[in-house]
């Protein structure tokens, strides 16, 4: 199946990077449609223009119904999966519902430990290194209206070192979300993971 993506993204944007050069390199079927952002200094947003995929900044200040603007977008652009990559927003239920079990998440650790409310950024690496885990991780999930709940598709271990700091652990742990994250795509593609 051809992916016809619209990736989410609040920051940086170094997920969606890595899935534009995957799908560059041939390594995925598919397409990135549209970029959509609730920041409007996003990085991501950049990133989009700079591949000449059409973007938008979309949130409350900007749009009164986000959930319409949205969907209306999801249609015009023939969307068949959705992949939020450091989307800091939760998507409006109206999305959800509409494209469950075909909405991605990453979350950099072992799900369902460390995820929740509060837990992104620097705020999950610095709790495993508090809790003295051996290994942390990343994980891609379906999402649905709970922070971090959806079924879990696919994990990968990443061990902890003693003299790891929350950024240290950060940056190894979001070099391996850039594999995983296209890795889980492909899977998808090739209906080695079946959606519902
Ligand atoms: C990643 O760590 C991801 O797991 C989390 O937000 C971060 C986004 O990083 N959900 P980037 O914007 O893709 O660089």
């Amino acid at each position: 199946m051809k992916l016809n993506i619209a990736a989410f993204a609040s920051h940086g944007g170094s997920n969606l990077q890595a899935i534009i050069d995957g799908i560059k390199k041939g390594q995925l079927d598919g397409q990135i449609k549209v970029v959509i952002s609730n920041n409007s200094d996003s990085f991501a947003l950049i990133r989009a223009a700079r591949e000449n995929i059409p973007h938008f900044h979309i949130s409350a200040y900007t749009h009164e119904k986000v959930d319409e603007k949205i969907l209306e977008l999801m249609h015009m652009y023939d969307i068949n999966i959705i992949v939020l990559a450091g989307y800091m927003k939760k998507l409006p239920d109206k999305v959800i519902d509409e494209y469950r079990n075909h909405i991605l998440n990453i979350h950099p650790a072992l799900l369902p430990g460390f995820g929740g409310k509060g837990m992104y950024g620097l705020n999950v690496h610095r709790a495993v290194i508090e809790a003295k885990e051996e290994y942390t991780g990343v994980t891609v999930h379906l999402v649905n209206e709970n922070y971090d709940e959806g079924d879990i598709l696919h994990q990968i271990k990443v061990k902890v070192m003693k003299d790891d700091t929350p950024e240290s652990l950060a940056a190894r742990v979001l070099t391996e979300e850039h594999k995983i994250y296209l890795e889980t795509l492909k899977m998808i593609s090739t209906g080695k993971i079946m959606l519902k």
